[in-house]
Parts: structure tokens; sequence; C-alpha cells
């Protein structure tokens, strides 16, 4: 089967991106890193990628003076290399429709909340304001509306009484860093097919995301 080549784009830390440069490297996803790009020259992830020698790219969202133009570049960039998937992983820009209409059903992200519940940012404070007992994390493909595309996979993890957001966001990486890598493996191997209006999971048609299980750390 042919190897899946990924483009991780990234704003940030990218520890999603560690983990899946990882499970690449011990050969557990059928698949390659063609490059990282970022929109942020100073992103640590960008460091990640040139310690396992991954191609790294910048393109600044600060060197074009309006979003369309940003994503003209971004487009330009991705279909030279055309990648089978683009995962977002930290990646703090809003991509245009036109750039996600190109890359129909190729473009990934990960969201810390469980979708369709707290779009946007700030998701931890927002579930913690509301007395939520239980948040997440959702990989879902992206789409024109904001964080509205179809879920793959969600995490569930509880919120005890006194967690802070950093609690929330440990809880969530956690989960991250074993789910990126899953969906990409399953992606690599053929077990996840994403078609123009359905999504295939292991030969069934996908109807509700998979639910992910939670790992309490002690
Ligand atoms: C992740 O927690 C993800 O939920 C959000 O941005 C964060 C990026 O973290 N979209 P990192 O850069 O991968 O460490």
């Amino acid at each position: 089967m042919k190897k899946l080549s990924i483009i991780v784009l990234i704003s940030g830390n990218g520890s999603n991106l560690q983990s899946i440069i990882d499970s690449v490297e011990a050969g557990q996803i059928n698949g390659q890193i063609t490059a990282v790009i970022s929109n942020k020259a100073d992103a640590y992830g960008l460091v990640r990628a040139k310690k396992h020698n991954i191609d790294q790219r910048v393109v600044s969202h600060k060197d074009f003076n309006s979003r369309e133009h940003f994503d003209l570049a971004l487009s330009e960039t991705l279909t030279l290399l055309n990648p089978d998937i683009i995962v977002l992983a930290g990646f703090m820009r809003v991509l245009g429709s036109a750039l996600i209409q190109a890359f129909e059903r190729k473009i990934l992200n990960i969201h810390p909340s469980i979708l369709p519940s707290y779009k946007g940012l700030n998701t931890f404070q927002r579930a913690i304001d509301n007395q939520e007992k239980e948040h997440g994390v959702s990989i879902h493909i992206v789409t024109p509306e904001l964080d509205d595309g179809p879920a793959i996979v969600i995490g569930r993890y509880p919120i005890l009484t006194d967690d802070t957001i950093s609690d929330l966001q440990g809880k969530g990486h956690q989960l991250e860093h074993r789910m990126y890598p899953q969906v990409l493996r399953w992606l690599g191997q053929g077990d996840l097919q994403i078609n123009a209006d359905t999504i295939m999971f292991q030969e069934k048609l996908l109807e509700r995301p998979i639910e992910f299980e939670y790992r309490e750390t002690t």
C-alpha cells in the first residue's frame, strides 16, 4: 500500500507534531511527513521538525496584507507538495473556503472540545465556567465553517471539581498525543477512508465519531 504523504501545519509548540513524528519513526504509520509548515517563524515545532530532518517551511501571515493572499501562498506551497493529508496541529489561523475547497476532505484538525460543543477559542475556561462534568478532544474534517466539519474521533475526560485550565490541557494532550497518530495509522493502512459524502471505517459507514479511550494518569 502506498505511503501516506502527510503535511503538518503548526503555529507553536508542536507537541502533537512530535507525537506524529515519533509514531512515523517507530514504523506505526504507513506514511511520511513530507513537510512541516508554520505561519510563525519562531514556532518550536519547526525545531522539532529540523531535529528529525523534516522539511520545514514558514509561510508567515505577516508577509501578506490579506487572508486571501496568505491563503493563496499557502495553497501554492501545498499544491507543489501534493500531500495525501494535511494535518492541522495547533495551527492558529482560520483558513478561507477557497483553500479548504481546493483540498477538500484532505484537511484534518484537532480541537480541544467534544464537538459540536465549544467551537472556537478558550474551550477549557468556558467548560469550567459552565461547570461541565466532562470535556474532550475531537479530530474532525475541516470544512469552511469554523470547527464544524464531521468529527472522526472523540476522546472524553472528566472535569474534577478543582481542575484548572492547565489540568484540562494536560488531560487533553494525553488524549491528543495518541489520537492523531491513531487516525493517521488508520488512514495509512486504509482502515479509514474519507470520501465525498461518507467516512468509512473498517469497511463500515462511520455514522458517529469513534470514541477514543481516556487513560487516567497518576
Ligand atoms: C492542541 O492542544 C490542540 O488541541 C489545539 O492546539 C494545541 C496545539 O498544541 N488545536 P501543540 O502545538 O501540538 O503542542
